[in-house]
């Protein structure tokens, strides 16, 4: 197994892609702490611990870390998944609250998990953190101006953190997926459009391989980050887009 023990802090956990990153690690062996807004219906284990929080909140975050100290003793991998999409609106139409809530969902909450979980990584002498961001922060869609900004501020932030926390044993890296087949795809639409219609004719057509990204398709990508077979990868971007980002 490939994370064998290891203790792995995973955030949007109920959401498309987190639950089958929570599920491949659990089968690699790992204990997951499954972070999201809501963890109805996810069964408390002894290697699965379900933990409520917005990750907007200081404090939730902060008890988050407690948590999985208390109940797991150590962390050795931070993954965030979590994010919000923005429906396709033309600049002069988003609101300053439409902005601060991506920019503080999708890039404020990877600065607060990071800093949580970064003095255990140090204490221990090795660790690992990947963040989700975007293909679309490197080919943009129009519309899509603060989610994208948002997504750009995650790769910045992981790359300023690889460089920072080589020293100390710590890799950090960044996942940017194509469009993938979970709910959130839908609401990258702009008002009143036809969902599967674009779907099927604009995010489908644009990925060169032919076929949406399915969530295990980054669960995979994330495991291999994640693993000892990684252990010289840091400040990397894994596109794992069908070659949208060509
Ligand atoms: N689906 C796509 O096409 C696509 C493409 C590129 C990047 N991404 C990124 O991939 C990641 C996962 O996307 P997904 O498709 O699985 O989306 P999803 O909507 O299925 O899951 C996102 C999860 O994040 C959680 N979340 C949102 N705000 C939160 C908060 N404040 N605190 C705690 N949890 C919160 C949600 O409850 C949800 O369960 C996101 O960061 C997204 O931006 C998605």
């Amino acid at each position: 197994m490939r994370l064998e023990n290891e203790v792995f802090v995973v955030t949007g956990a109920k959401g498309g892609m987190g639950r089958e990153t929570v599920k491949r690690f659990l089968e690699e062996g790992a204990y997951v702490a499954a972070v999201d807004l809501n963890i109805d219906g996810m069964e408390k284990s002894d290697r699965l611990l379900p933990i409520a929080a917005n990750l907007t909140s200081e404090a939730d975050v902060a008890r988050i870390f407690q948590e999985v100290k208390r109940v797991f003793g150590r962390v050795d991998g931070l993954v965030n998944i979590a994010g919000i999409a923005q429906a396709a609106t033309q600049i002069e139409e988003v609101s300053l609250a439409d902005w601060e809530k991506l920019m503080s969902v999708n890039a404020t909450s990877l600065f607060l998990t990071c800093r949580e979980a970064v003095p255990y990584m140090k204490q221990q002498g090795e660790g690992v953190i990947v963040n989700i961001a975007s293909i679309s922060m490197v080919r943009p869609r129009p519309g899509l101006n603060a989610y994208i900004a948002s997504k750009g501020a995650a790769v910045s932030f992981s790359q300023a953190l690889a460089i920072e926390l080589a020293d100390y044993g710590i890799r950090v890296n960044v996942v940017n997926p194509g469009p993938a087949d979970t709910n959130m795809l839908g609401q990258f639409t702009s008002k009143n459009a036809d969902v599967e219609a674009t779907k099927e004719n604009i995010f489908k057509k644009s990925v060169p391989l032919g076929r949406l990204i399915n969530p295990i398709d980054i669960a995979n990508s994330l495991v291999y980050l994640c693993s000892k077979e990684a252990s010289i990868v840091t400040g990397s971007v894994l596109n794992v887009d069908g070659g949208r980002g060509i």
